[in-house]
């Protein structure tokens, strides 16, 4: 009997698009057809990466790929894909850039020059069943660490593999493990970073709600590594299916002996606390979360005493992120030299981005570290949105700085990322094009890190709202001479002086900005103009009467009556009406609102 399975996303993205009601649908009216002889299950699977074409479905072994499927789809697609083996081009997915249909999951661009790793398994596996996991070749890491290494062994593989924190500063995981395994404490802790406070960042939820025992596996290794019988999973509350699915899993790996006492007969025993976050982004700091965990309030301490030495309740505790514990039972199981043949030499492994913005493609990337951005915006993300030109990526979260368009060849690593002015973080990465005004950019980010900083030193807390100040005068039209050396003193005593990394990091997307567009500013400050056309107080709009051809669309889009005129006939604008909404110009159909 020939087999068929109908993969469906039922990640946040997709079900929020109606994935949860798709699957029902497909599984009740499957469930009442007699006449196929083909055998059909139905998969509830975690996200494929490629959200914003959700709801998405794979139907295997053949992969076509549907997306946007609506749960009305259900019986056309069992008439046509599965009874009759029929392609259904209405819901294919078509290249923006060749106008082309694809029927295969593996030819779309925005898959072809990934390597998904990571979240290779996350279309294959039901989240919430440990066999499909299982059938994967999952715990088989753990058992071979049982069967044939020590800890040291261990450590020696994760060291020789130069895996790297992803989290955000790329620290070596093997030796981060080591110190905490040479300490003289009996009781050790274990902590997953599942806190994800970078804005558009969804890679850390999309892994635990998709593959949760991966993560768990990699867990389990670490702690057995270390020495530690206790683990915590820090995840933000607004996760609640990553919660669902991790409890799941956890539950599962108990009943299976993967976790508890005496795991698998090894004689060691581990077992894990998921802790929920309130959503403050500095509790993603690694000592802000042990206090948070401690139930103490989330704020970062001095780090002249490591989380290694004195952690969690003051013993040695390894913290990563989610998709370093990820990597793990891949180094395990393939070896380190296996995991350093992917990437750089410095840069080992796959790194997941979260890619967003102006590109066409949008959704979760995961490619070898080295990669050039280039490729990843253009091949991948299918290029700029609506013919526009590129103008700069911002990589690394609020904290990450703005490549500028030709610096686009730069491969992506650790080292790099940092030369640039940029860093890796979390994954983070936004692609802006010649619309996006960088002032405002910086203002943007440098909002956010200061109305998430804790306050508690002087440097990132004063600093913060001095630079958010000066930038909002200069969008607003009131800059003067000085501000820019101001900019760079504030930065330069944030860098230095701040406790912890959420105020020496946050002058970063100014700083780049103000290397690779120093002009915008200029503009702003000297000309009272915004290039882009972006901030308020330095735009105006106005119709320009000869390309006006009286359509009256702008009159209808208009909230405050600021346009009027006659069908047919050029249309005026009053400026003291008009409150630089945008929305006219949006809806023009021949280009005759200008802005300035
Ligand atoms: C303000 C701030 C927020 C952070 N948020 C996160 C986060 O959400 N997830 C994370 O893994 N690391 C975050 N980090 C980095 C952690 O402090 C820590 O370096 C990391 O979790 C260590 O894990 P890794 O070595 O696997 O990267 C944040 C750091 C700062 C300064
Ligand atoms: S740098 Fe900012 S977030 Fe960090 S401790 Fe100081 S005030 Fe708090
Ligand atoms: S939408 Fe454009 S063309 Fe139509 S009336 Fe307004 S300005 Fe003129
Ligand atoms: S920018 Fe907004 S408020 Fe001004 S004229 Fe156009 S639609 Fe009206
Ligand atoms: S949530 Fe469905 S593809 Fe990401």
């Amino acid at each position: 009997m020939k087999k068929k399975v109908i993969s469906i996303c039922c990640g946040t993205g997709c079900n929020a698009s109606g994935a949860g009601t798709l699957f029902s649908n497909l599984k009740k009216k499957l469930n009442n057809i007699k006449d196929i002889e083909t055998e059909i299950t139905v998969k509830n699977t975690g996200c494929h990466g490629f959200c914003e074409q959700g709801p998405v479905m794979v139907i295997k072994p053949d992969n076509i790929f549907y997306r946007q499927v609506r749960p009305e789809d259900a019986d056309t697609i069992i008439e046509k894909s599965i009874k009759r083996n029929e392609i259904i081009e209405e819901l294919l997915y078509e290249d923006p850039t060749t106008g082309k249909k694809i029927v295969k999951e593996e030819d779309i661009p925005f898959y072809q020059s990934q390597q998904r790793l990571l979240f290779g398994y996350n279309g294959d596996i039901n989240p919430r069943d440990i066999n499909d996991y299982i059938a994967t070749g999952g715990y088989e890491a753990l058992k071979k660490v049982f069967e044939n290494m020590n800890q040291e062994d261990v450590i020696k593989e994760v060291k020789d593999s130069k895996l790297r924190g992803r989290g955000g500063g790329g620290f070596p995981t093997g030796k981060k493990w080591e110190a905490a395994f040479l300490t003289e404490e009996q009781d050790k802790y274990i902590i997953c970073n599942a806190d994800e406070g970078d804005p558009g960042c969804f890679q850390d939820r999309s892994l635990i709600e998709g593959n949760p025992h991966l993560v768990l596996e990699g867990m389990i290794i670490g702690a057995y590594a270390v020495g530690a019988s206790k683990g915590y999973i820090y995840v933000r509350h607004e996760y609640p299916l990553a919660v669902n699915n991790f409890s799941h899993a956890l539950k599962q790996a108990r009943e299976y002996g993967y976790i508890g006492e005496n795991i698998l007969g090894s004689g060691f025993s581990f077992d894990v606390k998921i802790t929920r976050g309130g959503g403050a982004f500095v509790c993603g700091e690694s000592s802000a979360l042990v206090a948070s965990i401690e139930g103490k309030l989330g704020e970062p301490r001095d780090k002249y005493v490591r989380n290694t030495e004195q952690g969690l309740w003051g013993k040695p505790t390894v913290l990563n992120n989610v998709k370093t514990w990820a990597s793990v039972p891949f180094i395990i199981n393939q070896g380190a030299k296996w995991f350093t043949n992917i990437g750089t030499k410095d840069s080992t492994g796959t790194m997941v981005f979260s890619l967003t913005g102006k590109v066409n493609n949008t959704g979760l990337v995961e490619v070898p570290m080295g990669i050039s951005l280039q490729s990843l915006v253009f091949d991948i993300g299918g290029g700029i949105k609506g013919d526009k030109k590129l103008k700069a990526v911002q990589t690394g979260g609020p904290s990450g700085g703005c490549i500028p368009e030709n610096k686009i060849d730069i491969p992506l690593d650790y080292e790099k990322l940092t030369e640039i002015g940029s860093m890796m973080g979390s994954g983070g990465m936004i692609v802006m094009d010649e619309s996006t005004c960088m002032v405002d950019v910086s203002k943007y980010f440098l909002n956010f890190t200061q109305e998430e900083s804790c306050g508690k030193c002087i440097p990132c807390r004063e600093g913060g709202r001095q630079l958010v100040e000066i930038l909002n005068k200069i969008t607003q039209g009131e800059g003067k001479e000085g501000d820019l050396v101001l900019i760079k003193e504030v930065s330069k005593t944030m860098q230095r002086g701040a406790l912890c990394n959420l105020g020496r990091l946050a002058p970063n997307p100014v700083i780049t900005t103000l290397k690779y567009f120093k002009n915008e500013y200029l503009s702003h400050i000297y000309d009272k103009h915004c290039p882009a056309g972006v901030c308020k107080d330095l735009i105006s709009y106005s119709i320009i009467e000869e390309e006006c051809r009286g359509c009256q669309k702008c009159i209808k889009s208009c909230p405050v009556d600021a346009i009027s005129g006659v069908k047919k006939e050029p249309h005026s604008l009053d400026q003291e009406k008009c409150t630089k909404c945008g929305s006219c110009y949006e809806v023009c159909p021949f280009d005759a609102i200008l802005v300035k």
